[in-house]
């Protein structure tokens, strides 16, 4: 390079940056601020779904690949007026759909600070953001009653919690060396078998799909009236699969289902999986956190004899998406799994320590961000007695909600709640008499009609906006299904509910029934 040359580099730096000045950054911090408590402030009384479809979603904000530069005010009403609005109101105290959780406020703004702090939550050396996920990780094993020294990692959320524990539970599990091989599992005879409840959630499957399990080697247990798994159907299969020469590796059982809040008989499970030495992993995405309710504790019973378990803070946790959690009892073996040792990753950076911590070796990800502090923030800020009391309270809401369905004429519950879901449907007074004086066909005629009439209910709700549930299928039933994770639901807003569901169920009685 020439002198010449040289300079011309170096007249082409012109110290640009994206740095903001200090009271810029201030101003539209505040402003944001001001945003949030409005948003806040206001979840109540908004409509919970938005107002327009998704391709007047898009053509309201569309605009070229912006050029230039913009100001953070302009960008910021923009998105006031035009993003804000057109949310679903997750945590609106009716919306009582999936297993939508109301975000703690503090766990916004942690995640604001987390994300300005922009730690790599991976890496040795990624300091006090390592040393709060361990924290707030024993917290979690504490809360569940969990061995201590188990490893944990905080994931996205639990379809990433099921799938890190799965991927642990097939490396140990089987008798060739997946890591090196591969799997094979056209052995036909010998291929690995995955047994998991009707219930499970469908991140199960998904998990044996991407782990090469394949669908095939997974066998669907039968439940009981309760939707748990049956114990005797769960032997058989695995006793039938090793009788044919095939390799049982692994039960997934559910503490909470999503269908209906079921918790799986865990020490029987444990005692099956200990007899035919098969791993034995837990998914308590949805009701893990139970256990911060000394009442509903007992439910979780053998929940401690779990391989692995999946739970999501970001369910009954109240922390604002994304947080998953994973546990493993033996802590070496999620390193035995993930590990693989590559120099550009494993400098320590730390210059006052070598432990290695290294949270890559624990799961699938790389970077990852500081998720930890929204949870450890919203822990110490409700404490695990207050956190009790409003899973106590969300689980009597619904209890709550099942005794009024069960004193109307007009409904009915599908299940007997176990935490805070309740399946029920709309089956108009007159149509319940009929159905019980009338012959099998014209029974299953009117089992039809039901499922249309609940399934218009569904629609009509989403066009409403005052309240919105979600629906699942039972047997062959279409039912209604709400779920409480959410601080801000009121006995008031159950009463509510029932009532405008009722309306609703009028409504569309009127509009579809024909003479059967
Ligand atoms: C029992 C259960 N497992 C796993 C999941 C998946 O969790 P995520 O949506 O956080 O991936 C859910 C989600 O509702 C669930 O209810």
């Amino acid at each position: 390079m020439t002198e010449k040359d040289d300079h011309t580099i170096a007249d082409l730096i012109h110290d640009e940056t994206f740095d903001m000045d200090p009271e810029e950054i201030r101003k539209i911090g505040y402003q944001m601020v001001d945003l949030l408590v409005e948003y806040f402030k206001d979840m109540r009384t908004s409509a919970i779904l938005p107002n327009k479809t998704l391709q007047e979603m898009s053509k309201l904000i569309y605009e070229p690949l912006p050029q230039n530069e913009q100001t953070a005010d302009k960008i910021l009403d923009e998105c006031k007026k035009k993003i804000m609005p057109e949310m679903i109101r997750i945590g609106h105290p009716r919306l009582l759909g999936w297993i939508l959780s109301s975000g703690t406020p503090v766990g916004a703004f942690a995640d604001g600070v987390a994300s300005a702090l922009n730690q790599n939550v991976s890496v040795s050396g990624a300091g006090m953001a390592t040393a709060v996920e361990l924290l707030v990780i024993d917290w979690i094993k504490e809360i569940i009653g969990y061995d201590p020294c188990a490893a944990g990692l905080l994931v996205s959320g639990g379809s990433l919690a099921n799938l890190t524990a799965l991927t642990v539970a097939r490396n140990m599990k089987a008798n060739f060396n997946v890591r090196h091989c591969g799997m094979k599992q056209d052995r036909l005879d010998k291929n690995m078998v995955l047994y998991v409840s009707k219930e499970v959630h469908v991140c199960v499957p998904k998990a044996a799909n991407i782990l090469g399990i394949g669908t095939d080697n997974i066998r669907y247990v039968n439940v009981d009236h309760n939707l748990r798994v049956d114990t005797e159907d769960l032997r058989k299969k695995i006793v039938e699969d090793q009788k044919n020469g095939l390799h049982p590796f692994c039960v997934v059982a559910s503490a909470g289902t999503v269908n209906t809040g079921a918790i799986d008989p865990l020490e029987s499970i444990a005692d099956i999986c200990k007899q035919y030495d098969l791993w034995f992993h837990v998914d308590a995405a949805y009701g893990g956190f139970a256990a911060l309710s000394s009442r509903l504790k007992p439910l979780l019973n053998g929940i401690e004899r779990a391989d692995s378990i999946a739970i999501d803070p970001h369910k009954w946790l109240f922390i604002p998406y994304e947080a998953g959690c994973v546990l493993v009892k033996n802590s070496s073996y999620m390193k035995q799994t993930f590990a693989m040792g590559a120099e550009y990753i494993h400098a320590n950076t730390s210059p006052i320590s070598n432990e290695d911590v290294d949270f890559s070796d624990y799961g699938i990800q790389l970077s990852r961000n500081f998720r930890a502090l929204k949870i450890w923030m919203s822990l110490k800020q409700y404490g695990v007695l207050k956190y009790g009391r409003l899973i106590d309270q969300n689980v009597h809401l619904i209890q709550y909600f099942a005794a009024l369905i069960n004193e109307t004429t007009d409904f009915e519950t599908l299940t007997d709640p176990c935490l805070s879901i309740i399946c029920f449907r709309f089956f108009p007074t007159d149509l319940q008499k009929m159905y019980n004086d009338s012959s099998s066909i014209q029974k299953e005629m009117i089992s039809e009609y039901l499922n249309v009439l609940n399934r218009d209910i569904i629609e009509c709700m989403r066009r409403d906006g005052r309240i919105l549930l979600s629906s699942t299928i039972l047997g062959k039933r279409f039912v209604l299904r709400a779920c409480v994770v959410n601080y801000r639901t009121t006995k008031k807003d159950i009463v509510m509910i029932l009532e405008i569901v009722r309306e609703l169920g009028s409504k569309s009685d009127k509009k579809l029934r024909k003479p059967f």
